[in-house]
């Protein structure tokens, strides 16, 4: 598939556009895999087969080679928990596809389980750091071969213990390997991490079960067991990652949106702050909460923006805003002054060197960016000059496509996404959502 992305003629009309987000990718997997450890029947609502993203189909084949059948209809997902400690021998290797949170989080709920078991990808996954979670999950007796730090992984069938394990790397793929795990042990296991990662699986466990407590860095497990009913409904919050995308294209086009049934999870929702410095009013209406994880109607409201203002990420800070660092820098080529984002370098580790791909799309398309090491720098000051257009080098990376789609909303010439199905990973409907903010005459989808 391409999509061309035409230069504006006309500005936007001035309506508020309603968009009804895709299922969040992380909570999505978590209630898959960890709704598989319960003996509940479950059921996920959704909209359309067509918004599954394409990472959670990598997560729903991998389930049924391991014993739990899921059905999927055009309305709703349903399947029925096999407990911990039920899953079954795969019969061939798992295929993880381009999704990292299924392999990581399989290596964590694998390594307790009787099974033995291969892991794989593709090929952007398969050059991805795994031995990482690996050396975390020795913590419980885990027994897994990575190749060379990397899939092919192995998980052996081992007898789990109690244990801890830290991590100084913010990772809530990590994070969660080691939670799974620990569910498989007797005792008091704790699992921690420096900075404090997105934590649905803690958020979701505690809804579910008894036996595990968290804290801002630091989650213990003592003999957890789960306490769900027999039977319950899921209904997954739109995914603020992939909303972000959205809401930089209503900032730099100036239109009001309104996101409906958004996770507004303080651990995904960082980003907002950022947003009203540049005078943005975001608004949270219908606000509720079901398992823990909040969720709410989001009205994104631009019209006493004057500028985008710059931004300043810490080290410390950019962890928090790992998934949307594509559209910070987007948003950075359109603001008043020098964007900087500090220890952005887990950013290499995705499903390209985001780092590597952000400063040549920009280059490419007439923004001053340069990739310092572990640090990304947008220069501006490029806004009024003439932004040309050309051919968007993603590197089949769907946050890639995304934020360059957005970017080209205000280039002067024609912009081409090749491959273009690539943000079907998290974002299935992603072109169609973006017209309804654009107009349908400015993207053309072939
Ligand atoms: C995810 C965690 C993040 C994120 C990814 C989804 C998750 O990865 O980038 O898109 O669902 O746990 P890391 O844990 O590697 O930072």
């Amino acid at each position: 598939m391409k999509v061309e992305i035409l230069p504006e003629r006309q500005p936007v009309n001035n309506e508020t556009t309603v968009i009804a987000l895709p299922p969040d990718k992380s909570i999505f997997h978590r209630i898959l895999i960890i709704g598989a450890m319960t003996t509940s029947k479950i059921t996920i609502p959704i909209s359309s087969i067509e918004e599954i993203p394409a990472d959670v189909y990598a997560t729903i084949l991998a389930l049924e080679s391991l014993g739990v059948g899921i059905d999927v209809s055009w309305e709703k997902l349903e399947f029925q928990g096999i407990g911990i400690g039920n899953f079954k021998q795969p019969r061939h290797k798992i295929n993880c596809a381009n999704s990292g949170t299924t392999a990581r989080l399989l290596m964590g709920l694998l390594a307790g389980e009787n099974v033995t078991a291969t892991l794989t990808g593709d090929a952007s996954l398969s050059q991805r750091p795994m031995g990482r979670v690996a050396d975390l999950l020795e913590n419980f007796g885990a027994q897994i071969q990575t190749t060379e730090g990397k899939l092919p992984v192995t998980i052996n069938r081992k007898k789990l213990h109690s244990g801890s394990s830290y991590s100084d790397i913010s990772s809530a793929q990590m994070k969660s390997a080691a939670i799974l795990a620990a569910l498989h042990t007797e005792g008091t296991s704790s699992v921690s991490e420096k900075i404090r990662s997105r934590n649905h699986t803690e958020l979701m466990l505690e809804a579910l079960g008894e036996g595990i407590t968290s804290d801002l860095k630091r989650t213990v497990i003592t003999d957890f067991h789960f306490t769900a009913p027999k039977e319950f409904t899921y209904d997954i919050p739109g995914d603020p990652s992939s909303a972000a995308y959205l809401i930089a294209a209503a900032m730099i086009l100036r239109k009001n949106i309104i996101l409906k049934n958004m996770s507004v999870n303080q651990t995904r929702t960082k980003y907002f702050r950022r947003l009203r410095t540049s005078d943005v009013k975001i608004t949270r209406k219908h606000l509720k909460e079901e398992f823990n994880e909040k969720r709410a109607d989001v009205l994104i409201d631009v019209s006493e923006m004057k500028t985008i203002e710059p931004f300043l990420f810490l080290q410390e800070q950019t962890p928090t805003v790992i998934d949307e660092i594509p559209f910070l820098a987007v948003l950075a080529a359109f603001s008043r002054g020098d964007s900087i984002f500090y220890g952005a370098g887990e950013l290499r580790k995705k499903e390209s060197d985001r780092l590597a791909a952000l400063v040549e799309n920009l280059s490419n398309f007439g923004i001053d960016a340069e990739d310092r090491n572990d640090h990304l720098v947008v220069f501006t000051g490029k806004y009024n000059k003439h932004l040309p257009g050309g051919i968007v080098k993603h590197h089949n990376d769907h946050r890639i496509a995304m934020a360059m789609a957005v970017f080209a909303l205000k280039a002067k010439e024609p912009v081409i996404i090749p491959d273009a199905e690539v943000v079907s990973v998290s974002y299935p409907n992603f072109y169609q959502d973006l017209a309804l903010i654009a107009g349908k005459d400015r993207i053309r989808i072939s």
